[in-house]
């Protein structure tokens, strides 16, 4: 359950470039200053130019809205309040017209209104001012577009007084486009298998200006009077009720909702469909009272299958009204099962819109895995319609802001609901350690800047989780409720949060948040023992290329050391913090026999431990002495540390050996992903090498492989039956001799929904052949249950006879893929060994097609690149993969193809330093004939 689909900003749209003003300026500054120690009157000549340049430039209005520090990069002469907006969408055509008045406040005299459009044609613009002397409405004398800017100027004879009201109206057309973002069109097949179409949006972040022409920035907040005109049998939603619903000519109704609160442009959602839904009511008991109405649609005949979302969301609206201390502010809350959908999930205030496999759920036929999925997506969306809804970042450069914190905030929530899922230990597997994998790039950024990936997200929380922790969690939601409460209806930046916090909890919350936000990377922290009873501590940024170079070692972060000693008196070591780059500590009398940093990881940094001290923290892990997140931590730690080259792999190998008592799934589920790296890295060495290492991965779970079994008891602990389908899936990826009795049922029936991934990959990763592969694909044709469908998908992608490797590839760009599900077919093609090189070939043969399909969705686009590349371990790769787009445009691509190139070269670094050291351990530890 993870954002699979976050993406970098569109290059195409200026505004969403890379690098915002304050970087460019900043760069600029700070290489004036360097120089200025040894020429100082060349500093005081380039300040003066700067000044002057920085002056001219704050003439135009994108640098002058910058120096305010709200970024807004429409002109300010007026100010929208309200919008009313109507909305015709023809099915048939896939077009739309609309109609607009909106409200104007006149901040400055002007005959001149620019707002963003994007693929909206403007029919006509009349405006009216009381103050006019005409009194009457004009109409614009000149409509001109900027399609690079994605604004539309409107010109007026005459002009409008400052301090004045104006009403501006619009008619324009627009298309239902197939591109997920706007206002686009989805389509499905229904019961009778007939296609279908529905009409729905998605402006995060900025595409409402493909649905309407509008001041399309997160801090310009109005209130919107939505009207839809569709065909009457159809279902119309909009983030606000129903007001009225009256017949309109041509066999259709006119569908009005309420008047929104004020708010964003990007959080408005309509829907137009042949839609069903379940409903219910929360208790109101923390929400002062008052029962908040939900209900979960999906195209008809579906909407049963929303039912553990509904139940979810009620859960999970009345414990955020209680924790946010703010009443649920929208009169219902309605959520939709899209069927084309780009992201995984959209917060739109009201009216959240999901992929199909993030909210519908077969109890009976969906694998269990997706359940926690969809309570997380829930949760977070949720969170959004206070954090982010209410109160908004004032800009985009904010969005972690929103993002980090409904990350943090939803697995909050999905604690308190599910208990025993454990769900903080699985964060620290998975988000915390994708958060910090991408951050151990050199083509990483700071948390603080306008890109939606696992940075934003992952190292978000991360940061979240560390600051809650230390300050304590009471007292970090109370900053948050003040924080709500201070800014709701309006905008708020990250520094707005840290005051809030600061306020409640008495400590400078910026002063030290401020280094993990601003700054790229985090450190690792290299514990010595330079006497019996001292313990050094040194804190260095952490690369997966390796270590730094002093000069490169600049920063220190402040990090609060969790340091846990077995002794009893644990006096004030707990709250200690590292503010240096380096102390010393003398550890209490008997401590060393056992202490371990970053209790519970709550903390965002790696531990680089002597051998022997690593040695005795795994003896101490079997002890029992360490809970579950530590041991997750401690492998993922030597895992980290051993790919960048601190230590040698052989030392990780020797670690999760000790593990073979280990009975928890999370700890399962990250010595599975640090050997299953290590495995996909040395894809093409040796047979015997290849094979020793499946047969130490068979090893380990050996045991429990014959504990768990194979079936399914009914409500069982939700941790064991992930355990079971985990163990089973390693067994068989290892080719567990157990299982090939169990491979034979291949029959789709015979198979508990939670396995059949698992089998589809072993099935065609052992002999498996053109009936196996067109077994799979008849069942990802046949079945009605969505996340079966992609499982299916994924199973294509393990075939391994050339000719089906083919199949497998050309079908992820049929038509009878889904644009939004490729992501699926390649993630498969990639783990496979035999596929690998016939995926990144296929791509190369296919770039115009994947390039036309793809480029404007970056975060799928990314994500193909990312498949098609990242995961393999040579130089000649490198090169291959460089030449290839040495003739291309790669700007819009630009970050995910650095990440990806940047993960080859550490693969590649791996295998070289490190091959010798598995080879000899293998051998040492039997794995070798
Ligand atoms: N606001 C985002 C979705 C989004 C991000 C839309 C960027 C457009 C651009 C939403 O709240 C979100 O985070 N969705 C996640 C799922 C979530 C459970 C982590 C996603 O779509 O992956
Ligand atoms: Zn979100």
């Amino acid at each position: 359950f993870s954002p699979l689909f976050i993406g970098q900003f569109n290059q195409h749209n200026p505004l969403r470039s890379g690098y915002t003003f304050d970087e460019v300026s900043f760069a600029v500054f700070s290489h004036t200053i360097q120089k200025e120690n040894r020429f100082r009157t060349r500093f005081i000549f380039y300040s003066i130019v700067v000044v002057v340049i920085a002056y001219f430039l704050s003439q135009y209005p994108f640098f002058k809205m910058a120096d305010t520090g709200k970024r807004q990069v429409l002109p300010t002469n007026v100010r929208p309040t309200h919008y009313d907006l109507t909305f015709t969408p023809d099915l048939k055509s896939f077009t739309f017209e609309g109609t607009e008045t909106v409200s104007l406040d006149v901040k400055q005299n002007t005959k001149t209104i620019t707002l963003n459009v994007n693929e909206i044609q403007v029919k006509s613009a009349k405006l009216s001012n009381l103050s006019l002397k005409t009194n009457q409405s004009q109409s614009a004398i000149d409509i001109s577009y900027d399609n690079q800017k994605q604004t539309v100027s409107l010109t007026f004879p005459e002009e409008l007084p400052t301090g004045s009201k104006a009403a501006l109206h619009l008619e324009f057309t627009g298309i239902l486009n197939d591109q997920m973002c706007g206002f686009y069109r989805s389509s499905y097949e229904d019961k009778s298998g007939n296609t279908k179409y529905l009409a729905t949006t998605q402006f995060e972040a900025t595409d409402a200006r493909r649905a309407f022409p509008s001041w399309d920035e997160p801090a310009i907040k109005a209130t919107f009077d939505i009207t839809l005109i569709v065909p009457s049998e159809l279902t119309a939603l909009s983030n606000m009720n129903v007001i009225s619903e009256n017949p309109h000519e041509g066999g259709k109704k006119c569908v009005k909702f309420a008047t929104t609160p004020i708010m964003s442009t990007y959080l408005i959602a309509f829907i137009v469909g042949d839609l069903a839904y379940v409903e219910t009511s929360t208790t109101g008991l923390h929400n002062g009272g008052k029962p908040i109405l939900i209900r979960v649609y999906a195209t008809k005949g579906n909407e049963q299958l929303g039912q553990l979302a509904l139940n979810v969301a009620a859960d999970v609206l009345e414990y955020f009204a209680e924790v946010f201390g703010i009443p649920y502010p929208l009169p219902k809350c309605d959520m939709v099962a899209i069927p084309d959908f780009e992201a995984g999930a959209m917060e739109n205030w009201g009216l959240i819109t999901y992929r199909t496999t993030a909210i519908l759920f077969d109890p009976k036929a969906s694998d269990a895995k997706f359940k926690q999925r969809i309570a997380y997506t829930v949760s977070h969306e949720l969170a959004h319609q206070w954090f982010g809804n209410l109160v908004t970042m004032e800009w985009w450069d904010h969005l972690w802001l929103n993002e980090g914190f409904a990350t943090w905030v939803g697995y909050l929530a999905v604690d308190k609901i599910f208990p025993d899922w454990d769900i903080w230990t699985q964060f620290v597997m998975e988000g915390f350690q994708r958060g910090l994998q991408l951050d151990a790039l050199k083509s990483s950024h700071p948390i603080e800047v306008p890109i939606f990936d696992a940075i934003s997200y992952y190292k978000g929380a991360s940061v979240i989780r560390m600051l809650s922790n230390f300050i304590g969690e009471n007292v970090f939601l109370a900053g948050i409720r003040r924080y709500l409460k201070r800014h709701e209806y309006s905008n708020a930046s990250t520094d707005d949060l840290w005051k809030a916090l600061t306020e409640e909890s008495g400590i400078d919350v910026g002063q030290f948040m401020t280094g993990w936000t601003k700054v790229v990377g985090y450190p690792v922290l290299t514990v010595t023992e330079p006497s019996h009873d001292t313990i050094n501590i040194c804190q260095s940024r952490f690369l997966s290329t390796g270590k730094l170079s002093a000069d490169e070692d600049t920063t220190h972060w402040w990090v609060p050391l969790g340091i846990k000693l077995g002794t009893s008196s644990n006096d004030d070591f707990g709250s200690k913090v590292l503010t240096t780059k380096e102390i010393d500590l003398k550890l209490p009398a008997g401590a060393f026999e056992f202490y371990k940093l970053n209790s519970r990881v709550t903390g965002v940094f790696r531990v680089n431990y002597t051998p022997e001290r690593l040695a005795k923290l795994g003896h101490a892990a079997k002890k029992g002495l360490l809970d579950t997140s530590d041991r997750v931590g401690l492998v993922a730690d030597a895992g980290a540390l051993a790919v960048s080259g601190y230590a040698k792999t052989s030392g990780f190998l020797s670690l999760i050996n000790e593990f073979d008592n280990e009975d928890k799934y999370i700890v399962w589920m990250e010595i599975n992903s640090r050997i299953t790296d290590l495995i996909s890295v040395w894809y093409e060495q040796p047979e015997p090498i290849y094979q020793g290492l499946l047969a130490f991965q068979r090893h380990l779970v050996s045991k429990l492989v014959a504990k768990l079994g194979w079936e399914y008891p009914e409500n069982e602990d939700y941790l064991i039956t992930m355990l079971r389908t985990l163990v089973i899936k390693i067994a068989g990826r290892a080719k567990n001799p157990e299982f090939e009795l169990f491979t034979k049922k291949n029959d789709d029936s015979a198979l508990h929904p939670n396995i059949r991934g698992a089998v589809y990959e072993i099935v065609l990763s052992n002999g498996g052949g053109v009936n196996e592969f067109d077994a799979i694909l008849k069942i990802y044709r046949e079945t009605s249950i969505v996340d079966q469908k992609i499982t299916a998908l994924t199973g294509l992608g393990f075939a391994q006879q050339e000719d089906l490797i083919k199949r497998a590839l050309e079908f992820s760009l049929s038509n009878e893929v889904k644009t939004q599900d490729i992501i699926y077919s390649l993630s498969g093609l990639q783990f496979n060994r035999k596929s690998r090189r016939a995926l990144w070939n296929f791509v190369k043969e296919n770039w115009e097609i994947i390039y036309n399909r793809y480029s404007k969705s970056l975060s799928l686009f990314g994500l193909t690149i990312k498949y098609s590349t990242d995961s393999f371990s040579s130089e000649a790769d490198i090169k291959d993969i460089e030449d290839f787009f040495s003739n291309k445009d790669t700007k819009d691509f630009l970050r995910p193809l650095q990440q990806s190139l940047e993960n080859v070269r550490v693969n590649t670094a791996w295998l070289a330093r490190d091959k010798k050291d598995v080879e000899e351990w293998l051998r040492a530890n039997g794995y070798l004939q």
